[in-house]
This record gives structure tokens, sequence and C-alpha cells, in this order.
């Protein structure tokens, strides 16, 4: 009679840990530039592994459509990509590939130019394959290409929240203003976070944050929040020389620190589900900006 009665107690909490798992909300998380080379790539990877060593199942996607490049970040060689299965038909599970710390990554092919506005059969397939993909996750990131393109700033306006990465260069920091300013048009319901990069040391990261809070504060309606920085460190071109994870090659250095600190920052953070339908469901419906 106990037994029975702890092992009905045993099934009603094994099905409320598998019911808790399967509503558990994704994070979704956009990195994005206005500038090039800013870091986004190294970011995506290393945050990704630093959420996986923090015991959450991650999927990279690399959204940078033009010029892709996490494979030879990481030093994989993709059989076969996104543009297979937009173009090929390719089921997106036959794409994935197992990274490091058990990373998943979603590999895109360079050269497919724009992704939005494809054909309305083709966009219901993947927005349903991405959706079952992304509901085993705890995070999905999106690695976008730089500036405002519309498959950019669609993929970012599919997320539920948009990393914006720059440096302390002036360029770099208006670029960011106006990247801000186009995807938020798009979707003001985002959560914004603004991440410096390449910072001289703390004090330049948080004048740079200053500086673009203010503009957006003054001119736009969301609000952004400050995310943290990571330092140059010369640890990361040597990182990237051996296409390894620069949180694995130097687990100590100013980089890598600074990145984990990022990581639990975020995943302090309450998850706001800001879009339904996958990180594709706005990439191929949105024919008009095309
Ligand atoms: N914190 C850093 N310290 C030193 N070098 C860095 C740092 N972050 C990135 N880099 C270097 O900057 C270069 C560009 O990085 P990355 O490719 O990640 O940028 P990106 O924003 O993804 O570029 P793109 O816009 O072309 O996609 C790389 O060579 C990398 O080694
Ligand atoms: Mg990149």
């Amino acid at each position: 009679m106990i037994n029975d009665q702890a092992a009905r107690l045993r099934d009603i909490s094994r099905l409320k840990r598998a019911t808790e798992e399967h509503l558990r909300p994704v994070r979704r998380i956009a990195i994005t530039s206005g500038k090039g080379g800013v870091g986004k790539s190294n970011i995506s990877i290393n945050l990704g592994i630093c959420f996986q060593r923090l015991k959450r199942r991650v999927l990279l996607v690399d959204a940078d459509t033009n010029l892709a490049n996490i494979d030879i970040l990481l030093g994989l060689s993709p059989k076969y990509t996104l543009g297979d299965a937009v173009i090929g038909g390719q089921f997106l599970t036959d794409i994935l590939l197992s990274g490091p710390e058990g990373l998943k990554i979603l590999p895109a092919s360079s050269g497919i130019t724009e992704l939005v506005g494809l054909d309305e059969v083709v966009a219901d397939r993947l927005d349903n394959a991405m959706a079952q993909l992304e509901s085993g996750q705890d995070a999905v990131i999106l690695d976008t290409g730089a500036g405002i393109s519309p498959t950019v700033v669609q993929f970012a306006s599919g997320a539920d929240e948009v990393i914006v990465v720059t440096t302390p260069e002036p360029t770099a920091i208006t670029d960011a203003y106006a990247t801000i300013k186009v995807i938020s048009s798009r979707n003001p319901a985002l959560k914004f976070h603004l991440l410096v990069n390449f910072a001289k040391n703390r004090q330049q990261a948080e004048e740079v944050a200053r500086k673009i809070q203010l503009v957006v504060e003054n001119y736009l309606t969301v609000k952004i929040n400050t995310l943290g920085f990571i330092p140059f460190d010369a640890h990361v071109p040597q990182a990237v020389a051996r296409q390894k994870p620069f949180v694995l090659t130097n687990p100590h250095c100013p980089a890598s620190l600074n990145i984990n600190l990022i990581a639990r920052k975020l995943l302090r953070l309450p998850v706001e589900k800001k879009n339904g339908g996958s990180v594709f469901r706005h990439l191929f419906k949105t024919k008009e900006l095309a």
C-alpha cells in the first residue's frame, strides 16, 4: 500500500518534470551589428559553449547567409547547409552538426544573398521544421550578418532578444544605433542588449554604452540593456587561427572570463517570448521587404 502510494507519487513528479521540460520557454537570441567584423560570430560560438557548460541545450544557427563562417571558425566541414534545406528540400535534422561541448549547429552556405520572401510552401515547411528543432532547446543563438539587409533584419525580428555588438569606433557606434533603429521599428516588442567588444578597458566600454543609451533614449521608443563588454584580447585571433573557440583554448583569458559573466547574466534574466512561430517565421513570410 505504502509502496503503491510512493510509486504513484514518483509517477506524478516524473510527469510534472516532463511537462515542465516541455513547456520551458526557449531563449532565442539574435546576435547582430551595424558594422562588420565586430566579433559577432566569435561571440555567438563562445556564448553558446558557455551556455552548454551551464547545462543549457543550445542550437547555434549560422544566420549569416552572405558570408557564413561558423563552420570555418570551428573547423567543421558540413555536408549540407541551410541552403540545401531552402533549395533542395533537405531536412533540417540532416543538416545539424555536433560542435564542441554538445553545441548543435545549423550551418549556412555563403552566397544565398536573400532569404526573405521565399515560396509559401517552402516557408511553411522550414518554419515547422525549425519550430520542432527549437522546442528541444533551452537557447537558440542566431549569428546574423552585419548591416540592415532584409535578411538580417528579419532574422533578428524573429528572435525574442537581440544582442547588438559594437566596438568603441565611432563608425561602429553610429551603425549600432542605425541597426537598433531599423530592427526596433520592425518589431518594437524585442528586448535589446548592448555588448561592447574590443574595449580597451571597462571605463571605455561604459562610455560607449552610455553614448548609445543616450541616443536610444532620446530618439527611439525602445530600451536597451547594457550586457557587458569583452576586452581586446590577443587570445581571440589566436584561437580563430586554430579554428577553436577561445573559451576552450584559453578558458582563463580576459575574453573568456567576460563572456562567461555575460552568459550567466543573460541566464539570470527572464525569458520573454516576443514572437510566435520559429525564428524563420518572419524571415520567410514577409514578401514586401524582399
Ligand atoms: N575581443 C576581441 N579581441 C581581439 N580580437 C577579436 C575580438 N573579438 C573578435 N576579434 C577578432 O575580430 C575578427 C572578426 O571577428 P568575427 O568574425 O567574430 O566578427 P563578425 O562580426 O562575425 O564579422 P562579420 O561581420 O564579417 O560576420 C576575428 O579575426 C577575431 O579574431
Ligand atoms: Mg560573422
